[in-house]
């Protein structure tokens, strides 16, 4: 497993979710923007939130599946989003991350910075080989988080993955310890 981590960029801070992050995970989990590209139960509710803060977040490190990370304003303290790795294959040294933005965190290059202090942390410092990341087609914003971030598009993966609306074709990225450097 990942070990416990926090990560500090010069305008967030990524680390472990807790009590504190309930209200603002139940409100960004409800979004539709976030319902819109995100197979999140719907309705989300208060015991969703309460749920993913108090115990699934830190699961899912445990397990071994990767590692969950609240994404903080570093001055304010309050959530801006999530980021976290998942699907992490320790015997090839591959993960894949994820991410939501709060609704009043988006447009001002959070999931970006998140994005690469969690590339930079994985290929780096744990010494992977791969991270991947997928976006639906359709999600633009997401895609240019990916690029802006310093990923490489890899090609499309048909109907490969679901959302609420239904299933949907996903753009494949990837980043290699080889990127890092371009990605600063
Ligand atoms: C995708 C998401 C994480 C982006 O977060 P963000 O912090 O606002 O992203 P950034 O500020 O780093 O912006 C990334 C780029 O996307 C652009 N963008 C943002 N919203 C957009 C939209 N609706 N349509 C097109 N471009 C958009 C931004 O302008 C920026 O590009 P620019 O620098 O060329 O202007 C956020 O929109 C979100 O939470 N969406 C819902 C959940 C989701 O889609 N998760 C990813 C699943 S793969």
């Amino acid at each position: 497993m990942f070990p416990e981590s926090v990560l500090r960029t010069k305008r967030l801070i990524l680390r472990p979710f807790d009590t504190s992050d309930i209200p603002d995970t139940h409100a960004s989990c409800a979004d539709p923007l976030t319902q819109r590209w995100l197979p999140l139960p719907r309705p989300y509710t208060l015991d969703n939130a309460t749920n993913w803060c108090t115990a699934t977040a830190d699961a899912l490190r445990d397990n071994g599946d990767g590692i969950q990370f609240a994404v903080t304003d570093a001055r304010t303290k309050r959530l801006m989003g999530q980021v976290g790795l998942k699907k992490t294959d320790w015997r090839t040294l591959v993960s894949e991350v994820g991410y939501w933005v709060s609704p009043w965190a988006r447009g001002h290059g959070v999931a970006t910075e998140a994005t690469r202090a969690v590339a930079r942390w994985l290929l780096a410092d744990q010494q992977f080989q791969r991270l991947e990341l997928r976006a639906a087609t359709e999600n633009t914003a997401s895609q240019k988080v990916a690029l802006k971030a310093g990923f490489h598009r890899e090609g499309t993966l048909r109907n490969a993955g679901f959302v609420h609306g239904g299933r949907v074709d996903l753009v494949l990225f990837s980043m290699l310890p080889g990127d890092l450097a371009s990605s600063a």
